[in-house]
């Protein structure tokens, strides 16, 4: 391995640096490599025509202490304003969470149907994909998998099938969940949903009450298929962070 010299220390330096000043400038983050920098003559006021260097240095300071400043006091038109984050509760700790419940689609039982085709299959396309269906959900949410088990949330939401060579659907759907400090918190997933695949990660865009900026991905797997009625019956697992 070979070492950079230090510019200034180099033998053909026409004022080598004293060592004092090299470990100043090596600690000090701030400091140009031009020592004058960080000695007192700093202190003295700004009418003194400073060292070329360092006016630079100094420019680009004083340019981002104004724009941070006008970021912070300016922009009071009401259209748009900046916030610390800390006024949003964003400087807590994340939290991710992992939620388990299974998602029930019933497509088969009439006026007891969760889940219905909206738009039927276009005839003009290849229909062994059912490209262009579209279906509206108001599907159970429970903790086991048995449809009777304890409900724990729905999901509303469609899906449509969005592809003219497999069955693939674009699941757009709003996880309500109804226990605890989660009652009335949502959780948005939006993402691709190949049938022939068994497991799949759809990512959380976000959310609502306790999952606001929330993000992570559901993974989603197939517990139960009917392809004679079309009934399913998926496991999700959700991982997503959050801050309350
Ligand atoms: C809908 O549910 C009710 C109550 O469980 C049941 O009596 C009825 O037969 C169901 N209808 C269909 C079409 O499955
Ligand atoms: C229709 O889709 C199926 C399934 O992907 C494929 O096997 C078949 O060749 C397609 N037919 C046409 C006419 O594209
Ligand atoms: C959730 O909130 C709703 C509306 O505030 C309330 O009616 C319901 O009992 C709550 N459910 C649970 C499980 O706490």
């Amino acid at each position: 391995m070979q070492k950079t010299p230090h510019p200034k220390s180099t033998p053909t330096s026409p004022h080598p640096l004293p060592l004092t000043h090299l470990f100043i400038s090596l600690l000090t983050p701030l400091s140009s490599s031009d020592p004058t920098f960080v000695s007192p003559k700093i202190k003295k006021p700004f009418t003194q025509t400073p060292p070329p260097t360092m006016s630079t240095k100094l420019l680009l300071t004083l340019i981002l202490i104004s724009y941070t400043l006008s970021n912070v006091i300016g922009e009071e038109t009401g259209f748009v304003g900046t916030l610390h984050p800390k006024s949003l509760g964003l400087h807590k700790k994340q939290t991710l969470s992992h939620f388990k419940f299974y998602w029930h689609d019933i497509v088969s039982s009439g006026a007891n149907s969760t889940s219905a085709t909206i738009i039927p299959p276009l005839p003009k396309y290849n229909t062994t994909t059912s490209f262009g269906m579209v279906n509206v959900m108001d599907n159970p949410l429970t903790l086991g998998p048995e449809l009777g088990s304890k409900l724990v949330g729905r999901a509303e939401g469609f899906y449509a099938l969005t592809s003219q060579s497999q069955i693939n659907l674009l699941m757009v759907m709003n996880f309500a969940l109804f226990e605890g400090k989660y009652n009335g918190s949502t959780i948005t997933i939006v993402g691709r949903n190949a049938v022939s695949e068994n497991e799949k990660d759809i990512p959380v865009v976000g959310g609502s009450g306790v999952f606001k900026f929330a993000k992570g991905y559901a993974h989603a797997k197939t517990y139960f298929f009917d392809p004679k009625t079309g009934d399913a019956t998926t496991e999700y697992n959700i991982y997503v962070l959050h801050y309350e």
